[in-house]
């Protein structure tokens, strides 16, 4: 059984070498000129598949994403992108190589399905090659980075290219994604794309149609925006495919051959200031003295007296309010005073006529506060009292001489 387990590890070892050995790729080009490498999914996933399954004759297509980077190394190289929209699609490695030099590229494949994992190398050695001096750079709207690095469209874009510039010697030197470029992310809408900037180079200067872009009157409808219908000079529409269709306003042209030869770094001085014409330190003039006094008047007197205006103000009402309530109190005992008065004469004329009554003996009933259930007679309350108001709706809260009610 151990035996047979070690084979069968043996065995996995040999593949894993076998498919590792076969899994390195060499390719070599040009600096200065585009690069794609297409990562099909149909190759890793005969890595995926067990050889038994292949004989079987069934077939798989597995989600899978890729993992990209220089050996050795977190990242892809700093000219190296990578691109994959879907796990059902497949990835591209792409761009353009700035300096000659070998870059191994680690490529692992993840199944989405199973979470197997395979790894390729891709070792590209870039020569060093001369600039093309003439390049022009195109902006496809209707374009997705992905839908144009098929090596078939590129083609399609060239073909229409070469059209316009007049020359077959046409290489395409970029092709980048806008987003690269502080593109927006489109809507999620059919007819929004992110676009794409593909750029070419030529030993051949530029056409008529092309130099059309360096006129005034181009720019100036450019400038003036969505509104005016940009016209295309005429006979210089090649695009069949109106994905390929470029925007004439975003078409910018290069003539390396005009570069200007950097500026001369700047010299380097001893760092010491140099004597002499300055002197000694002159300080500036102070300022001229300003007068503060309208400032302080606004800012201080102004509220002050404002302040004490309406401190008299608040004052007065406070006291004249006070003299007010102490006025109608006097005059409240007036009245009460003076009904007192009368009452005292009413009660006098009633004693009279009660004395003169009392000779015939009332009945209890007309008694005050006799009870009729009872036959009980409460005390006779002194009702000609001149403590008990008759006018209630008269007695003053402020005196506690009155009784409440
Ligand atoms: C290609 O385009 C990308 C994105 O704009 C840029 O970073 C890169 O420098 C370009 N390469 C060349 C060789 O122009």
């Amino acid at each position: 059984m151990a035996g047979c387990r070690s084979w069968v590890f043996l065995l996995s070892v040999c593949v894993a070498t076998f498919l590792e050995a076969g899994a390195e790729i060499k390719v070599t080009i040009p600096v200065g000129k585009f690069f794609t490498y297409e990562l099909l999914r149909e190759t890793f996933q005969n890595d995926f598949e067990p050889l038994s399954k292949l004989y079987a004759g069934r077939l798989y297509d597995d989600p899978m994403i890729f993992k990209c980077n220089r050996q050795n190394f977190p990242d892809l190289p700093e000219w190296l992108r990578f691109t994959q929209r879907h796990p059902y699609d497949n990835g591209f490695l792409y761009g353009t190589p700035t300096s000659p030099g070998k870059s191994i590229i680690e490529i692992y494949a993840i199944n989405k399905r199973s979470y197997e994992a395979a790894r390729h190398i891709l070792v590209i050695k870039a020569t060093a090659e001369k600039m093309l001096p003439f390049q022009a750079e195109f902006f496809l709207k209707l374009r997705e980075i992905e839908k144009v690095l098929p090596p078939s469209v590129q083609d399609e874009v060239k073909q229409d290219l070469q059209k316009l510039w007049d020359t077959e010697a046409l290489d395409i030197v970029n092709i980048s994604n806008a987003l690269d470029r502080g593109g927006r992310v489109p809507l999620p809408l059919a007819g929004h794309f992110e676009g794409v900037y593909v750029k070419v180079g030529s030993e051949q200067y530029f056409s008529d149609c092309l130099m059309r872009v360096t006129t005034e009157e181009h720019q100036k409808q450019c400038a003036a925006g969505d509104k005016v219908k940009v016209k295309v000079p005429g006979g210089c529409n090649f695009c069949n495919i109106p994905s390929n269709c470029i925007t004439w306003c975003k078409t910018e042209l290069f003539d390396l051959t005009k570069r200007e030869p950097a500026p001369p770094p700047p010299a380097v001085g001893s760092g010491i200031l140099e004597d002499g014409g300055g002197g000694d330190f002159d300080p500036p003039e102070s300022p001229p003295s300003r007068d503060f006094f309208p400032d302080y008047i606004v800012t201080v007197i102004v509220p002050l007296v404002l302040a004490i205006v309406l401190c008299l103000l608040l004052a007065y009402i406070m006291f004249g309010r006070r003299e007010g309530v102490a006025k109608r109190n006097a005059r409240t005992n007036q009245i009460q005073l003076y009904h007192h008065h009368t009452i005292h004469g009413n009660a006098d004329e009633l004693r009279n006529m009660a004395a003169a009554e009392r000779a015939a003996r009332p009945p209890l009933s007309t008694l005050p506060m006799f009870n009729c259930r009872t036959g009980e007679r409460a005390p006779p309350l002194q009702s000609d009292s001149p403590r008990i108001p008759l006018i209630l709706a008269q007695h003053d809260p402020y005196s506690d001489t009155l009784p409440r009610k």
